[in-house]
């Protein structure tokens, strides 16, 4: 299947750089948020990194210009009936992703492709609230997404080869670097990275080191861009929650066990750069 047209479902930090990524590949994209506020962030956002390689003479103004042309938005499901790939960037919560892709199989067409932006989650539990399994597939990017080269695709054991062979071209088209990776707990990346980060957490957690001890060491000895305290307010603490939970959930490894710190915090609203305030406060 030709893919053409292309529907991302959630706006948020990942949909909205997602929708980016589409864009500057050239491509018709549709983005769909259902809460207020949300698609005029993404779009601003969107605008503010395209105004910034136009700065730094690495895109023209007529290019920005034809990207941001590409890109519509919608409040309902119904406006991505016709898209040839839909990717799903709601919050990491099963119910929703299910509910989600159910009524996206009511109103998209029988030849659409869905794609999960899930860290963790199982696919194959989405894909069963469809009657299109063969179609259902992971699609991980990483965050920012206009900026990580990796596409970790989820396969299930429904994902028809035909899917996994058109997706993979696909992603490439979008200039990433794709890696298939099977339908377990956190994937490939997720799988490895988690235990790393509620590591620190338990570390601060426990009185072990502060968080800047934390943070620079493992950026000066392991030369990571961000250490890991900073990389969980970037996730976004609630999305990092999720994926503790729902990885400890599945494997019932200690090293998957939300620590009672990440808990509290996400009961408390402080969940990273998006509210100002998680492990760092932001202005
Ligand atoms: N944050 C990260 O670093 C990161 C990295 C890779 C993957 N992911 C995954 O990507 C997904 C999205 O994460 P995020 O960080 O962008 O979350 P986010 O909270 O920033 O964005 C989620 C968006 O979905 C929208 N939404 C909620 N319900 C909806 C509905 N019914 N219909 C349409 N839109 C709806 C929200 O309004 C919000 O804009 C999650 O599955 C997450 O695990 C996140």
């Amino acid at each position: 299947m030709e893919v053409k047209k292309l529907g991302v479902v959630g706006c948020g930090q990942m949909g909205a750089g997602i929708v980016q990524v589409f864009a500057q590949a050239g491509y018709d994209v549709i983005a769909v948020d259902t809460m207020p506020g949300m698609l005029e962030k993404g779009l601003k956002g969107i605008d503010k990194r395209l105004a910034g390689r136009v700065e730094k003479g690495k895109l023209s103004e007529d290019q920005k210009k034809a990207i941001m042309g590409r890109i519509k938005t919608g409040t309902k499901l119904q406006d991505l009936a016709d898209c040839d790939v839909v990717e799903e960037a709601a919050p990491e919560d099963l119910g929703l992703k299910k509910k989600l892709f159910a009524e996206l199989d009511r109103i998209c067409k029988p030849e659409t492709i869905f794609g999960s932006n899930t860290s963790g989650l199982s696919v194959t539990d989405m894909a069963v609230a469809t009657k299109r399994g063969d179609k259902v597939i992971g699609m991980h990017f990483h965050n920012p997404a206009p900026v990580m080269q990796l596409l970790e695709l989820v396969r299930t054991i429904m994902t028809s080869q035909e899917t996994i062979d058109t997706v993979k071209q696909w992603g490439g088209t979008l200039g990433k670097t794709v890696v298939v990776a099977p339908d377990v707990g956190g994937f490939i990346v997720t799988r490895l990275f988690t235990p790393f980060l509620l590591g620190a957490v338990r570390m601060l957690e426990a009185g072990i080191a502060t968080r800047d001890e934390i943070d620079t060491s493992m950026k000066l000895a392991v030369n990571h861009p961000m250490g890991p305290l900073e990389v969980v307010d970037f996730i976004g603490l609630d999305t990092e929650l999720s994926i503790a939970q729902s990885l400890y959930e599945e494997t019932k490894e200690v090293k998957y066990a939300p620590p009672l710190l990440l808990i509290k915090m996400v009961t408390a609203g402080w969940l990273g750069r998006k509210t100002g305030k998680g492990f760092y406060e932001y202005k």
